[in-house]
C-alpha cells in the first residue's frame, strides 16, 4: 500500500514536470492578451507540499546550478498587463530578475510591475514605469553574473501585491484567484498552483495592515496555512545580497494594467485612472461558476450556515470612520427608518452594518446571506463579492454628484452580481469598456473635480422616496 502511494506520487511529479515543461515551451508569449478561451475549469487544489516547479527535491532550501546551461529559466504561465503568473523568478537586492535566453517569451516589464513613489503630503502615489533596478529580463549568461550559482528557494506559489495601501482593497484575493483561473482555463486539466504558500505586500507597512482587515483575514480564511508578509518582511528578503528564487510568482499591479494599449491608448501617469477605473476591467466576463467554489469555500471556512428562513435579506453597508463617501446624518436616519418599514410590509430582514464597528468575519457572514446590498461608494462595499449569486444578488452603490468610480462595478461583474449605480433620484449608467467612454469618464471626473478628495467629502444626496421605491421594485423582482 505504502509503496503504491510512493509510486503514484513519483508518477505525479513526473506528470507535473512534463506538463509544466510543455506549457512553458509551447503556449506562452507576450501576445496572450486575449486570455480565456474556455470556461469549464473550476479551481482545483493540490496538497500544499506539492512541488509545483517540478524540481526533484521538493524540500531543498537552496537551488544550485553550475553554469548558464543549468540555471532554470523563467517562464510565463499566464499574463495580461497587471496580472502575471511566472515560474522561476529570481530576486536580488529587491530587483526582480526574469531569466531567459528568449526574452520575447516573457511579458514586458512595464506590464508586470510599476515603481510606486509617494507624493509628499498627499494620499496619492505616482506609478512610474519600472526601472531596471526593479525588474530586469536577462539572458542566462548575465543571470550567472548577477546571481552567482545558487539562490535561496521560496517553495510553492507566492502572491505579490505590488501596490500601496491607498490602492489596495479587499478584492486582492479575487484578483489573484482570477489570475490563477487564466492559467487553469488555458491548461484545461493542467497542474494547479493553488493554494498559495505566502502572500506579500511589499508596499504596505505591518502597522498599516489593520486599515484593511480583509487584506489578511480573507486569504487566511480561505487558505489557513498561508503566510502573510508586509513591507518589513519583504525587506528581509530583498535586502539580502544572496538571491532568492520563487517557484511560482503571481504578481498584481493595477497601474501596469493601464499601460495596456488595448485599454488606454494614451496612458497618462496621473493616478486618477486608478481612482476611477478598476484593473479588473481587463478580464472578459465569465460564467458565474468560476467563483462559486471560492464563495462556498469561504462559507465553510468561517462556519457560515445558510439560513433556513426564506426571508430576503437587505443590508445597508457604510463606514462611520470614513471621511468620505457618506450620507449626511439626517438622510442616513431617514433612509434607515424607511428601509426598516419594509421589514413588516415585505416580510424581509433589514441589516444596518457600520463596517467601522463590525467584526470582519461577521461582515463576511452577512454578505454571504445578503440578497440586496446598498451603501455609499467606498471600500466597505467590496463585501459584495461574497453575496449569493444564486439568489440574484444585487448591489446598489450610492454616488455623490461629482464622483464616479467603476471599481465596484467590475468586481460585481467578475463574480456575477447585478450592479447598479445610483445618484440622487435615479440609476445612472456606468460606461462600458471602450476607450472612448473611459476617457470620457476620466475627463469629466477631472473637469468636475480636480480634487477627488473634495468631491468625495461632499455628503451624498439621496431622494429617499425614489430610492425606497426602487428597493421595493428589486425585492418584488427577486
Ligand atoms: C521566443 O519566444 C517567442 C514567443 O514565445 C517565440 O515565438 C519564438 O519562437 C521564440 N524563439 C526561440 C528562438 O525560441
Ligand atoms: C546587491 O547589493 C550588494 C551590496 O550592496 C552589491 O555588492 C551587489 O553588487 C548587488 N547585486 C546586484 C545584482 O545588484
Ligand atoms: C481601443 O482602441 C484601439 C484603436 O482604436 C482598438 O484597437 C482597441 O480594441 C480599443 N480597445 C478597447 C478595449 O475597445
Amino acid at each position: 500500500m505504502l509503496q503504491h502511494v510512493r509510486f503514484s506520487r513519483r508518477l505525479w511529479i513526473l506528470a507535473a514536470w512534463t506538463v509544466a515543461g510543455f506549457f512553458c515551451f509551447r503556449f506562452f508569449s507576450i501576445n496572450t492578451q486575449n486570455e480565456l478561451t474556455n470556461e469549464k475549469q473550476v479551481p482545483t487544489e493540490k496538497a500544499p507540499d506539492t512541488d509545483h516547479s517540478g524540481r526533484h527535491h521538493a524540500h531543498e532550501h537552496s537551488v544550485l546550478w553550475n553554469d548558464a546551461a543549468t540555471i532554470l529559466e523563467t517562464c510565463s504561465l499566464a499574463h495580461i498587463p497587471g496580472f502575471t503568473m511566472l515560474q522561476n523568478v529570481y530576486s536580488i537586492n529587491g530587483t526582480l530578475i526574469l531569466v531567459s535566453d528568449n526574452g520575447s517569451s516573457l511579458p514586458i516589464p512595464k506590464h508586470v510591475i510599476s515603481a510606486w513613489a509617494k507624493v509628499p503630503e498627499r494620499r496619492i502615489y505616482l506609478a512610474e514605469e519600472p526601472t531596471h533596478h526593479r525588474i530586469r529580463v536577462v539572458d542566462r549568461a548575465t543571470a550567472i553574473r548577477l546571481l552567482g550559482l545558487s539562490a535561496r528557494r521560496l517553495h510553492g506559489t507566492t502572491w505579490l501585491f505590488n501596490e500601496p495601501l491607498a490602492y489596495a482593497d479587499d478584492s486582492a484575493v479575487l484578483k489573484a484567484l482570477r489570475t490563477h483561473y487564466m492559467q487553469e482555463s488555458r491548461t484545461g486539466s493542467g497542474p494547479s498552483y493553488l493554494p498559495p504558500r505566502r502572500l506579500l505586500f511589499p508596499h504596505i507597512p505591518i502597522k498599516q495592515q489593520h486599515a484593511l482587515p480583509g487584506l489578511s483575514t480573507t486569504p487566511r480564511s480561505i487558505f489557513p496555512s498561508i503566510g502573510i508578509g508586509f513591507k518589513e518582511d519583504w525587506y528581509d528578503y530583498a535586502s539580502h545580497d544572496r538571491p532568492i528564487v520563487f517557484d511560482t510568482l503571481v504578481l498584481l499591479d493595477s497601474a501596469a494594467t493601464f499601460r495596456n494599449p488595448r485599454i488606454l491608448q494614451q496612458p497618462d501617469h496621473s493616478l486618477l485612472r486608478l481612482e476611477v477605473l478598476s484593473p479588473l476591467l481587463a478580464f472578459t466576463p465569465l460564467s458565474n461558476t468560476w467563483w462559486a467554489p471560492w464563495r462556498k469555500r469561504l462559507a465553510e471556512m468561517i462556519g457560515f450556515m445558510e439560513s433556513k428562513s426564506n426571508r430576503l435579506i437587505i443590508s445597508y453597508v457604510f463606514s462611520s470612520s470614513d471621511h468620505h463617501g457618506k450620507l449626511d446624518s439626517t438622510t442616513h436616519d431617514s433612509l434607515i427608518n424607511a428601509a426598516k418599514a419594509l421589514e413588516q410590509s415585505h416580510d424581509l430582514v433589514f441589516h444596518v452594518v457600520d463596517t467601522a464597528s463590525t467584526n470582519f468575519i461577521d461582515r463576511l457572514r452577512l454578505a454571504l446571506s445578503t440578497s440586496i446590498m446598498f451603501g455609499p461608494t467606498g471600500r466597505s462595499l467590496m463585501d459584495v463579492m461574497w453575496m449569493p449569486v444564486a439568489k440574484r444578488a444585487t448591489v446598489i452603490e450610492l454616488f455623490p454628484d461629482d464622483y464616479l468610480t467603476a471599481k465596484q462595478y467590475h468586481v460585481s461583474k467578475v463574480v456575477g452580481i447585478n450592479y447598479q449605480a445610483w445618484r440622487g433620484s435615479r440609476i445612472i449608467e456606468m460606461p462600458s469598456i471602450t476607450n472612448e467612454t473611459y476617457s470620457e469618464l476620466l475627463k469629466s471626473t477631472l473637469q468636475r473635480s480636480v480634487d477627488i478628495e473634495k468631491a468625495l467629502r461632499d455628503p451624498i444626496k439621496l431622494d429617499i422616496d425614489k430610492f425606497v421605491q426602487h428597493l421595493v421594485a428589486c425585492v418584488e423582482a427577486g
